[in-house]
């Protein structure tokens, strides 16, 4: 308590030597109903449940909404009560569950006050919350296809280190197959089985006796591992949370760089389990468990006073409920990163380029037809070129020649759409 009491001092004050300069904020939704069941469950009946599945239940806003209430103490100095677009840029995945956490969350951080009450009997006000859809978005749904990451995890998926894993869980799968009806073949089936059993032991739902030998222990770990399975190599993580950190790290340069026309001073990302365990797996930072409900990692741009610098903090919290975060120690070094120590050691994740990295490679359809479109070309203007000859030999005059220009231009066109 004493501590917690000093922590918040020390945020408050400015004579205290180190001060937030900007946060980045990602966590995960609240609670929710499962996004399926399997086919002998029991409460697979969706009119059993408070909301339609895969939705944000109320427990899961009042999760939110008392995140928003904790930042709001946790920033009071960082950001203005009153909101101001300049200084917080919120982006959510474009999913139910994500955009309603995210928009709970701020209905916590930012209760109108002053001028911003528009209805006195309503303490709430419309924030923005931002978002692409899953298709399109490499930054924080990280479902934007890349050719290059299906490639590597293609190679990953086939390499020893991946089925001596898989392995181990063979016995696992085989019964949790057995008495599921789902064909349980990887991790993240696994995980898929563990959430629906967890969410319904919230939910009071009694398990069926099959599930007492297995759940939660025996499925705990191998569900705990599905989330580094984005970023289980080094390209991986390169090209799934690349753009993410790139964008963090962008804005904290912005800021120490004292640009007032650029006062941005957090960023929100609202997301899921996959995102957190990603985020915390890519940077060598993941403790090998199922990301929580609203479980958040905090990275915080923090200037020295005292050494006249700036350093990263990057915190977990790792719960459903309002405790203070843990301080997870950066590989290599430290609770406290010197900036430019942060961006050596992860050089290899920041410095990703991703639409060139992940277009570098041609599908193999798309290969064969350019190699085929090359060869027409070639035959075409070569054909063309002979005739043209002939012609200008025959007739001497230069006939032709845009017509050569618009046939050759035609098969490399067609390539690129
Ligand atoms: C930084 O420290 C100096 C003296 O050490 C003090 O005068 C100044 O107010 C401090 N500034 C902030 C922002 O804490
Ligand atoms: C689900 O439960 C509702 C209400 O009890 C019932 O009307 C409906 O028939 C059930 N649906 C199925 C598929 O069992
Ligand atoms: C499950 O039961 C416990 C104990 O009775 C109760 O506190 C809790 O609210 C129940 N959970 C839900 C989601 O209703
Ligand atoms: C589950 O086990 C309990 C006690 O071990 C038993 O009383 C109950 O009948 C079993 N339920 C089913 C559906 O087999
Ligand atoms: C949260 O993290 C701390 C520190 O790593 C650990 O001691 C604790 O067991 C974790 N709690 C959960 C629920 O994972
Ligand atoms: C952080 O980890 C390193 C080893 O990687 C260790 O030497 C150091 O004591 C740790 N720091 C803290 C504050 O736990």
């Amino acid at each position: 308590m004493i501590v917690f009491a000093v922590f918040l001092l020390c945020f408050g004050s400015t004579l205290c030597a180190e001060t937030v300069k900007y946060a980045a904020i990602i966590y995960r939704h609240g609670d929710r109903t499962p996004i399926d069941t399997y086919p002998t469950d029991p409460w697979r009946n969706e009119s059993l449940w408070p909301v339609k599945f895969g939705e944000l239940t109320n427990i899961g806003k009042r999760q939110h909404y008392a995140l928003g209430q904790w930042l709001r103490r946790r920033y009071s100095h960082l950001l203005s009560e009153q909101f101001d677009p300049t200084q917080i840029y919120v982006r959510s995945t474009d999913v139910d569950r994500t955009l309603m956490s995210a928009q709970a969350n701020l209905a916590g951080l930012y209760p109108p006050t002053g001028n911003s009450v528009w209805d006195k009997d309503l303490m709430w006000q419309p924030i923005p919350v931002h978002t692409v859809p899953e298709k399109d978005d490499e930054l924080l749904a990280m479902k934007k296809p890349c050719m290059a990451f299906d490639k590597e995890k293609e190679k990953y998926i086939h390499s020893k280190a991946y089925k001596e894993r898989l392995i181990k869980y063979q016995p696992l799968m085989k019964y949790l197959s057995a008495n599921t009806g789902l064909k349980v073949k990887t991790l993240y089936d696994i995980d898929n089985l563990y959430s629906i059993l967890y969410i319904e032991q919230i939910y009071n739902f009694t398990l069926p006796n099959w599930t007492h030998s297995v759940f939660p222990n025996k499925m705990a770990e191998p569900a705990g591992y599905s989330f580094t399975e984005f970023t289980a190599t080094p390209l991986m993580a390169r090209l799934k949370i690349g753009p993410l950190l790139k964008q963090i790290l962008t804005n904290m340069f912005s800021v120490m760089s004292g640009k007032k026309s650029k006062d941005l001073r957090m960023s929100m990302y609202s997301g899921h389990d996959l995102t957190v365990g990603s985020v915390l797996n890519g940077l060598g930072l993941f403790d090998g468990k199922c990301p929580l409900y609203t479980s958040t990692v905090l990275m915080e741009l923090i200037y020295d006073n005292t050494t006249q610098s700036h350093f990263i903090k990057i915190l977990y919290r790792n719960s459903s409920d309002i405790v203070e975060p843990h301080v997870l120690n950066i590989t290599k070094c430290g609770e406290k990163c010197p900036v430019s120590k942060f961006i050596k050691i992860y050089d290899n994740i920041l410095s990703v380029n991703w639409e060139y990295e992940c277009g570098k490679q041609f599908p193999p359809l798309l290969g064969i037809s350019f190699f085929i479109g090359l060869g027409l070309f070639v035959i075409i203007y070569v054909a063309h070129k002979m005739h043209f000859a002939r012609v200008s030999r025959e007739y001497g005059f230069n006939a032709g020649y845009s017509n050569i220009q618009a046939v050759a231009v035609t098969p490399i066109k067609t390539l690129e759409e």
